[in-house]
C-alpha cells in the first residue's frame, strides 16, 4: 500500500509530516510515493500563515475530485493549521465531500484512529488543546538533518499572526525527553545536523515546573558526545537574551547562524504588530551578536504593507535592511488572517502597493548580496 504526504508551510510541518509517515507505515502503508494517482492514502498537511498558502491547498485538494471518483477506496486526509480553524474545517467538509478525514493540529497523534474509523463514515474532529505527543515516533526524511521539536505553540500574539490560534499556548517538552531524543539521533550516526524547532525557542522552559532556560538546554545538548552540529529556529528579538548569545559564541557545536525576524524597521508599525521591541533595541541585539560572534550569519523575515503602513514607514524597513546587510531575508506581503487583531484594523493597504514594496525590498536585498559578495 502506498502513501503520499503533501506538506505546506514551515519546518514544523515538515517535521510533523515525518510523524504522519511513521504512523502510516505502522499501519501498513509501506511505500511513499509522490504520485497522487498511485497512492492509497493522500495526506495534506496544511499551512494557514498567508492566504496564498491556503489557496494552494484548496486548489490541490479540489483537483482530487476526479481521482476519488475513479478510486472509491482512496483515503484523503486534510490536517494541520488550516483545518485547526473551525470555519475552514467545516468549509472543507461541505465543499469537498470526497475528503474522508478532516482534523486539526491537536488531533494528529490519533491519526491511526481516524483512519480505522473512516469505514463508518467521514471524520471531522477538532480538539482545541492537546498534550505533547511523546509516543508516536518519526520517520526522518530530511537527509543529514534531524528535526527536534523543543516546544509547541506561541504566546506572543503578534497582531498579524494566526499561529497562536492554530497551535495554542506555548508548551515546552521536558528537557530529559529532548536530551534522550538527541542521544538516540546521535547514536544512529546518520545525522550531522540537529535543528531544534519552536515558534519562539528563546522562551523554552518558561512554562515548565521548575523553569528551564534555552541557554541551559543548549549547553546540555552540547555536552552530548558525538560528531554533530546544532541549529535552531525561530528566535524572537524580545527574548534573545545575552546568555543565549554567549552560549552560541562559546559552543563549537552550535552553528553560527541566527534567524531573527525583525518584521519591520519602523517603531510605530512594530508597536501595532505587538512585537515588543523597537528598531533601536533590535539594532542593539544585532550589534551584540556581531561583536560576540564575528562572522555569524544573520537572516530575517519582513512583512510589508501592514495596515496603515505609510511609504515613509516602509522606507524605515528598507533602511534597516540596508544598515544590517543580512545574509538573506524573507519578505512577505501582509495577508489578513481572519480572527487576528490586524485583520480588523482600518487602513488595510492596497495589494498593488504591497506588491511594489515587496519587490523593492527584495531588489535591495539582491543588491546588498551582490555588493557583499564582491567584498
Ligand atoms: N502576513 C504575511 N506574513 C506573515 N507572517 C506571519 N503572519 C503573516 C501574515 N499574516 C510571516 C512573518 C513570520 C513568517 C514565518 O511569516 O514574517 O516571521
Ligand atoms: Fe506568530 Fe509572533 Fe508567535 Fe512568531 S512570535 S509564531 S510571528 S505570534
Amino acid at each position: 500500500m502506498k502513501y503520499c504526504i503533501v506538506t505546506y508551510g514551515c519546518q514544523m510541518n515538515v517535521h510533523e509530516s515525518e510523524k504522519i509517515a511513521a504512523i502510516l507505515e505502522k499501519i501498513g502503508y509501506n511505500e511513499f510515493t509522490e504520485k497522487r494517482d498511485e497512492a492509497d492514502i493522500i495526506v495534506f498537511n496544511t499551512c494557514a500563515i498567508r492566504e496564498g498558502a491556503e489557496d494552494r491547498v484548496f486548489g490541490n485538494v479540489g483537483a482530487l475530485k476526479k481521482l476519488k471518483k475513479q478510486r472509491k477506496d482512496l483515503i484523503i486526509v486534510v490536517c494541520g493549521c488550516m483545518t485547526q480553524k473551525e470555519e475552514t474545517a467545516k468549509l472543507f467538509y461541505q465543499k469537498f465531500p470526497f475528503v474522508d478525514i478532516i482534523i486539526g493540529t491537536f488531533n494528529l497523534p490519533q491519526l491511526e484512529h481516524y483512519i480505522s474509523a473512516v469505514k463508518t463514515g467521514r471524520q471531522l474532529d477538532l480538539k482545541t488543546e492537546g498534550d505533547i505527543d511523546e509516543v508516536n515516533p518519526y520517520k526522518r526524511t530530511s537527509g543529514e538533518n534531524a528535526w527536534v521539536n523543543i516546544m509547541y505553540g506561541c504566546n506572543n500574539f503578534c497582531t498579524y499572526c494566526i499561529v497562536p490560534y492554530v497551535r495554542g499556548r506555548e508548551k515546552s517538552r521536558k528537557k530529559e525527553n529532548i536530551l534522550n531524543e538527541i542521544r538516540g539521533i546521535v547514536a544512529e550516526n546518520k545525522y550531522k545536523k540537529i535543528t531544534l524547532l519552536g515558534q519562539n525557542v528563546n522562551s523554552y522552559g518558561q512554562d515548565l515546573e521548575p523553569k528551564e532556560s534555552f541557554s541551559n538546554l543548549l549547553k546540555e545538548i552540547c555536552q552530548i558526545e558525538g560528531d554533530f552540529k546544532i541549529w535552531f529556529m525561530t528566535s524572537h528579538p524580545k527574548d534573545l537574551t545575552d546568555d543565549v548569545i554567549d552560549v552560541i559564541a562559546s559552543e563549537d557545536k552550535i552553528i553560527k547562524d541566527i534567524h531573527l525576524p525583525a518584521q519591520s524597521g519602523n517603531n510605530r508599525i512594530l508597536g501595532l504588530m505587538n512585537r515588543k521591541y523597537t528598531r533601536e533595541k533590535y539594532l542593539d541585539i544585532i550589534n551584540k551578536i556581531r561583536t560576540k560572534i564575528p562572522n555569524c550569519r544573520i537572516t530575517s523575515d519582513f512583512i510589508v504593507g501592514f495596515p496603515t503602513e505609510t511609504e515613509e514607514e516602509f522606507e524605515d524597513t528598507m533602511s534597516l535592511v540596508d544598515t544590517i546587510k543580512y545574509d538573506s531575508i524573507f519578505a512577505f506581503m501582509y495577508s489578513p488572517r481572519i480572527g487576528t487583531v490586524a485583520s480588523k484594523m482600518e487602513g488595510q493597504v492596497d495589494e498593488k502597493i504591497k506588491n511594489e514594496r515587496v519587490n523593492k525590498l527584495l531588489a535591495l536585498e539582491k543588491k546588498i548580496q551582490k555588493e557583499e559578495g564582491k567584498k
